[in-house]
């Protein structure tokens, strides 16, 4: 009888499967959850719903014809499994069972351009589509996240109720969910949210290499907890400064960690992206290289037996150096980030709210901060990040600080890959002339390439016989 049938679907148990479910469960929605019984999977249903048994709106399958069978149409489902080839598996064993006018939801960190193919793909068959990137792991999952849906209005209405429920909810108490806009949008905006926070990540693991050189895990963690109480605050920076302190007995646990950085796609993904854009996201590629490079370990032990660190000659940091680098660096990624939504924005064409979207991201995302609700006030004059006034302003006057936590990189030999980054984006973006003209001139030479001239018309493109 439909009365009894649940009103949404969870496919797949994983962390961040049965996080959500409880989310949902816990807002009062009826709800069936699925997770196979196959590759020592067997118990997973049987005890998720065992130990939350005091949902009485909760109901468990591992059979897919009795999951659908339980949900009433037309059918809400989302899919919490991972990303990649195991999606298009899903999709074609669920297919069968659906009906048109059924959605599914793709909450992981599906790649856009595949969200686009299976939107199309289901589009066909009369279903609706929706890639939803979803931020805050596990525990955002459980209390709160951020959520990006991307396909049809349509579609999204009528899940809307959900989503906007489960979502954190901004400052305003507005839900950190809204419509995105069409076909794999959502996604685009969740793999450039990782991306941001890719370089995020580096800086504090920068600013870290730095201090160590000087300081104890603990006194880093209290510098790290006094900018967090002014316009630096983040959830990184937060979480930064618990990792600091965790202990293991008497040791940091940090320095029990191997010095590997792993990658699940996302951050390379935007890097892509910018690259095919033609959007110059600096910072990303700086910040996905530093994780590939920390992966060698081996080749950097035995080259580290050649190239022994000299005495250098800093004494000490400066501390409010590194704090007003920390603020310079953060506004150019965050202003990379946003260029790249823009440009993906209007080459296909999904009219994406930047307002919104940083709205979305001041609570439950991995990237919420302070800087990202002055963001949201900045977009909602339709500003592009560095051409407001203040922050202008802010960017000048922190520019001596970033080259001089640069020379502090040189002489204590650290890398400074995203700090780096953020300077020459800067100096180049705001240097009239760039030696540019040299790269054209080669370009004509060996290939014939033309160029345009200084004294000439701009329409016109110019050879010359070099030899
Ligand atoms: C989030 C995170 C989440 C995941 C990253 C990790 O927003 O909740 O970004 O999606 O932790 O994908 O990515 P890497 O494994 O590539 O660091």
């Amino acid at each position: 009888m439909n009365i009894k049938k649940s009103f949404f679907g969870v496919f797949g148990l994983g962390v961040m499967g049965k996080s959500i479910s409880l989310n949902i469960a816990e807002k009062g929605f009826s709800l069936s959850v699925y997770n196979r019984s196959e590759e020592g999977e067997s118990d997973i249903v049987k005890n998720f719903l065992n130990a939350n048994r005091f949902f009485n709106n909760l109901k468990g399958f591992s059979d897919i014809s009795d999951f659908i069978d339980s949900l009433k149409k037309p059918r809400n489902i989302l899919l919490m499994i991972k990303a990649g080839a195991t999606v298009d598996l899903v999709l074609e064993k669920l297919l069968p069972f659906l009906s048109e006018g059924d959605i599914i939801i793709d909450g992981g960190n599906s790649h856009y351009l595949h969200t686009k193919r299976r939107f199309d793909l289901l589009k066909n068959n009369g279903i609706n589509f929706i890639g939803a990137g979803i931020s805050g792991g596990e525990e955002g999952a459980r209390k709160g996240p951020s959520i990006m849906p991307g396909g049809t209005k349509e579609s999204y209405d009528a899940v809307a109720n959900i989503l906007e429920s489960i979502s954190a909810k901004d400052d305003h108490g507005e839900a950190c969910c809204n419509y995105i806009g069409p076909e794999g949008s959502g996604h685009f905006i969740k793999m450039v949210h990782n991306g941001i926070e890719y370089v995020e990540m580096q800086l504090l693991a920068e600013l870290f290499a730095l201090m160590s050189k000087f300081m104890d895990y603990d006194e880093i963690a209290n510098v790290f907890e006094q900018w967090n109480k002014g316009g630096l605050s983040s959830y990184l920076l937060d979480i930064t400064i618990k990792i600091l302190r965790k202990k293991e007995g008497d040791q940091h646990l940090l320095r029990l960690i191997l010095d590997k950085a792993g990658n699940k796609g996302t951050g390379s993904w935007s890097s892509k992206s910018a690259f095919d854009l033609g959007i110059p996201n600096t910072m990303m590629s700086s910040a996905v290289f530093a994780r590939y490079i920390s992966s060698f370990k081996d080749s950097r032990i035995e080259l580290s037996k050649i190239r022994k660190h000299d005495n250098t000659t800093v004494e000490n940091l400066d501390l409010k150096i590194l704090k007003n680098a920390y603020q310079f660096a953060r506004i150019i990624n965050h202003h990379q980030g946003f260029e790249l939504m823009k440009k993906a924005s209007d080459t296909y064409n999904w009219n994406l709210s930047f307002s919104e979207i940083a709205r979305i991201w001041t609570n439950g995302c991995i990237i919420k901060s302070d800087l990202m609700s002055t963001l949201k006030s900045v977009f909602e004059y339709n500003a592009k990040i560095l051409k407001v006034k203040s922050i202008q302003e802010k960017l000048i006057s922190n520019e001596k600080y970033i080259s001089q936590i640069l020379r502090y990189g040189i002489d204590l030999r650290v890398s400074l890959h995203s700090f780096g980054a953020a300077y020459n984006y800067w100096v180049d973006m705001t240097t009239e002339n760039l030696p540019a003209n040299l790269i054209q001139a080669q370009r004509d030479f060996f290939g014939s390439h033309t160029y345009q001239r200084t004294d000439g018309n701009l329409d016109n493109f110019y050879h010359t016989n070099w030899n």
